[in-house]
């Protein structure tokens, strides 16, 4: 494969994005009053506005001829084939295979997989039924009332998300709590609130040995035994998810009460699986069944069609103009959605590990572009009075997505109306700014005048034109849910296949964790004091070890 920079389409893109980057979004749609026709698209009720991007017909011709030439269409055939694209590990990614609720099948080494897949969720189905209904008890005969995953990485926050984005449709008498951090404050605070009688703890980990789970889920164990002191209590009150069974029943959990998923699942991509317990269990396997079928409805959307009216190709181009051609360093997710408080976090984990990578497919550094831009944002009107500042009037470029839906499932009053007019307003704002004359006059009929207005004019332009998509959809059902995630997964595959990385495996993670296990053993205060670290990091043990003693 040529390196991206090698392709025509990315020189074309060098010279033309150089003049794009200047565009007046004023004089753009002034000029032409189809634009939002020619830059939106249409996927069931949601709808996708780029036009308040910085691109003309020709930035999107050049764009679509950079994926052509990039070859994703092939490399997303490769995905859907059950080829083994994540090839540091050897693995196919077929987290498609998760929400296929069709015939079709889909093979990993010549095997149809859908077999196992339906298998697993029959029995989520059941399980959900049976703890949903009462019919599973907790060790004591007591209804389970709170259910507590613990897991970390894609083994949380995707099963944390989807909880928090789809709470209107939980049940009342089942709590969802999440524990991940091995800060001893996060399990201790949640178990605080909990009966251990009516407890069930979800371990859920891909691997079965990450540090963090494992140590919560022995603590977990410990506080449930200490209150209801029967070793056969674990049976009832803690079930795992993973690929690991010899690990699972290492740790005392019946292998009956494990939900299997497999290697061709990315622990960011899991929430699909049996890492999805969690959400079934919150809002019903029906709801957790719709949000699969939505996926899927994105997923064959991706797979077919033409790349112009792609909505996951779409995103990804717009992100790779300003990643690579505009400077950008960041991108802002910004869901106009209280449901969606962590849609930005969950993004995070699948970008920035799925993309922050230096090293090409072909074994080579990258030296001449940039691979994944730095993930972050915050559910709207909250960020408006924290971090806008710098998105108007910074001196970066921060290209932005509102998420929005036009219906809340929790109406009240003109709540939603005063949501949905901040966030079109944010959109208006940053594309189309406060020009100097306009800030001019306004400063000059509240009489300031002369020294003072000058001084005061240039704080009061918003120079506009800085880009952002809005994402319209009708409410957020598990159904729309499902396609958004689908629709920016598939946002990073397109990417990555562009910056002809491996955007499947995350060895940057492994370094830290090895070195964790180095060190441990030397915070123990009766172990010498280490010196074999760089003088810093000895020094922060020594006074760690002095401060606890
Ligand atoms: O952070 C690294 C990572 O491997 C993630 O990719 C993964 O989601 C997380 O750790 C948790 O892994 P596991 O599900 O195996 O506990």
């Amino acid at each position: 494969m040529p390196t991206p920079t090698e392709l025509p389409a990315w020189k074309k893109l060098k010279a033309h994005a150089a003049q794009v980057r200047n565009l007046d979004l004023r004089q753009a749609f002034a000029s032409d009053p189809a634009r939002v026709e020619t830059f939106s698209l249409t996927f069931e009720d949601l709808f996708l506005d780029y036009s308040k991007n910085l691109v003309t017909e020709e930035s999107m011709r050049l764009l679509f001829e950079l994926a052509r030439e990039a070859k994703v269409e092939e490399q997303r055939a490769r995905m859907f084939a059950g080829e083994a694209v994540n090839f540091t590990e050897g693995r196919a990614v077929l987290h498609v295979a998760l929400r296929n609720r069709k015939a079709r099948a889909f093979k990993v080494d010549g095997q149809d997989v859908m077999p196992e897949v339906r298998d697993v969720l029959s029995r989520i189905e059941t399980f959900t039924d049976e703890v949903r209904s009462g019919r599973w008890l907790g060790h004591t005969g007591k209804k389970i009332t709170d259910v507590v995953n613990i897991g970390i990485g894609g083994s949380d926050l995707g099963p944390l998300m989807a909880c928090h984005a789809l709470a209107p449709y939980a049940s009342k008498d089942l709590n969802a709590w999440f524990v991940s951090n091995v800060d001893p404050a996060h399990i201790a605070d949640t178990l605080a609130k909990l009966d251990p009688e009516r407890t069930l703890f979800i371990v859920a980990s891909k691997t079965f040995t990450t540090q963090e789970t494992m140590t919560n889920a022995g603590s977990a164990r410990d506080w449930l035994l200490a209150s209801l002191k029967d070793d056969a209590a674990v049976a009832k009150h803690f079930v795992a998810v993973s690929t690991n069974a010899k690990a699972v029943s290492a740790f005392g959990i019946d292998t009956k009460n494990m939900f299997g998923f497999w290697d061709w699942v990315g622990g960011r991509y899991s929430l699909w699986s049996a890492i999805g317990l969690v959400i079934a269990l919150y809002v019903g396997f029906e709801r957790f069944a719709e949000l699969l079928a939505g996926a899927q409805a994105m997923d064959e959307h991706f797979e077919t069609a033409p790349l112009e009216t792609n909505l996951p190709v779409v995103l990804g181009l717009l992100g790779i103009l300003y990643n690579d051609f505009m400077d950008a360093q960041s991108v802002a997710l910004l869901p106009y959605d209280q449901h969606l408080d962590r849609f930005a976090a969950h993004f995070q984990q699948v970008d920035m590990e799925s993309n922050g990578k230096r090293a090409d497919r072909d074994g080579h550094l990258i030296k001449d572009y940039q691979t994944g831009p730095i993930v972050w944002g915050e559910a709207g009107t909250n960020g408006q009075h924290a971090f806008y500042q710098l998105l108007h009037q910074g001196t970066k470029l921060v290209p932005c997505d509102f998420l929005v839906a036009a219906r809340s499932l929790t109406p009240l009053g003109d709540h939603h109306q005063k949501l949905l007019a901040n966030c079109f307003a944010q959109t208006e704002a940053l594309a189309f700014g406060k020009t100097e004359s306009e800030a001019r006059a306004e400063l000059e009929q509240q009489g300031v005048e002369g020294e003072t207005l000058a001084k005061l004019l240039p704080s009061k332009i918003f120079p506009g034109n800085r880009p952002s998509t809005t994402l319209l959809y009708k409410e957020l059902t598990p159904h729309r849910l499902g396609s958004l995630i689908a629709l920016y997964e598939h946002k990073v595959f397109v990417q990555g296949a562009i910056w002809n990385i491996n955007s499947f495996d995350q060895w940057g993670v492994e370094l830290g964790k090895a070195l964790a296990g180095k060190i441990l053993p030397e915070l123990d205060p009766k172990a010498p004091l280490p010196t074999g670290h760089d003088a810093s990091t000895n020094g922060l043990i020594a006074r760690a070890r002095h401060f606890m003693a």
